[in-house]
């Protein structure tokens, strides 16, 4: 089998599924925890990567609430941002869509301004020092309910400008898309896509809600999509994206084994699927690992990772201009490694 490892990690690649909270590595948490006199429950670095062991999305949910205690200041959502963009350009990120969890940090006291601007201020920093282009989706919190996802859609409007699109997330099981249609059309009409975490640990009718109810224009994981034929030939019809995380899946069991991702299916039944890293930190990958996990399990030729690169960029929220400027770069660098 070649080795696919260094053609990925030279590959331009958009990322469109990345928490930034879930970027918060050990060290930096540590580090904010010392600078904002935070207390961890864990005496080291290596204590907590330990604890990185999960069952099922709960599992994280829970590590990954606690670890966003020590985002206090401005600065601290900055550099975690800017820390973040850095791993990512290293990685030949060309373009990266960032969700962030502003009721994470409002239900402990942190306003929305202090997320907002720390992100911001990195993500023009990134564009300017680093070249990446980028764009910010809000995502909503499913386990609240809708009126605080009304509340927290109200608080981001002086930001308006800012933020292309809503999302949802947070611990999917019994949390139907249909809890938020109504946040959902609102935002819409403000003129934010919608795109919403459906079929990662839920059934392909959460998959079904969000479509139909919530109208995304992208899907986030949608594994369980694949248990609908049905509904497998619309995503193909409709050309609907799925933001795809397999380094996610293993970690969370939502997949049992590397080899047994739903990818190269999704693939073959001409799904948009897309990789991406989701809380790379927590997972064990940025995005070259993902691709480079889930190509060598699934045996992917140079075609299909050229593909699923593609297709971020052709799922990506930038201008068309953008678009095709990065679909040209990847056509070269495919064309020149042949
Ligand atoms: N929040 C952060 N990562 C998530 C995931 N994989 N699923 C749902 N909510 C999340
Ligand atoms: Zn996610």
């Amino acid at each position: 089998m070649t080795d696919l490892g260094p053609f990925i990690a030279g590959l331009p690649k958009a990322e469109l599924h990345i928490h930034i909270e879930g970027s918060l590595e050990p060290e930096m948490m540590f580090a904010l925890a010392r600078r904002n006199g935070v207390s961890l429950p864990y005496a080291s670095v290596e204590a907590v990567r330990a604890a990185y062991s999960f069952s099922n999305l709960q599992d994280f949910l829970d590590l990954y609430y606690q670890g966003m205690s020590v985002l206090i200041h401005e600065q601290d959502f900055h550099d975690l941002t800017m820390a973040y963009l850095r791993r990512a350009v290293a990685q030949n990120v060309r373009h990266t869509e960032i969700f962030f969890d502003p009721q994470g940090h409002t239900e402990r006291g942190i306003a929305f301004k202090t997320a907002i601007d720390g992100i911001w201020r990195a993500l023009r920093d990134g564009e300017r020092e680093l070249g990446i282009t980028s764009a910010l989706i809000m995502c909503f919190l499913r386990h609240l309910d809708e009126a605080s996802a009304e509340r927290t859609l109200d608080e981001s409007m002086p930001w308006r400008d800012r933020i292309v699109g809503v999302g949802l997330d947070s611990s999917e099981k019994g949390q139907p898309p249909s809890k938020f249609q109504r946040v959902f059309a609102r935002a819409r009409s403000l003129g934010l896509l919608a795109v919403a975490h459906a079929g990662e640990e839920g059934p392909a009718d959460y998959v079904k809600q969000a479509l139909d109810l919530l109208q995304v224009v992208r899907i986030d994981h949608g594994n369980s999509a694949l248990d609908d034929a049905a509904l497998v030939a619309r995503l193909a019809r409709e050309k609907m994206s799925l933001t795809v995380c397999p380094l996610s899946n293993t970690r969370l069991c939502v997949v049992k084994d590397m080899a047994e991702h739903p990818l190269r299916r999704m693939l073959q039944a001409g799904l948009m699927a897309t990789v991406n890293s989701d809380d790379p930190a927590y997972f064990g990958g940025y995005m070259n690992e993902n691709f480079l996990a889930v190509q060598q399990a699934l045996d992917l030729s140079r075609e299909e990772i050229v593909t699923l690169a593609g297709n971020g960029f052709r799922a990506a929220f930038c201008d068309e201009a953008t678009k095709r400027r990065y679909l040209a770069e990847l056509d070269a660098y495919s064309l020149s490694r042949r």
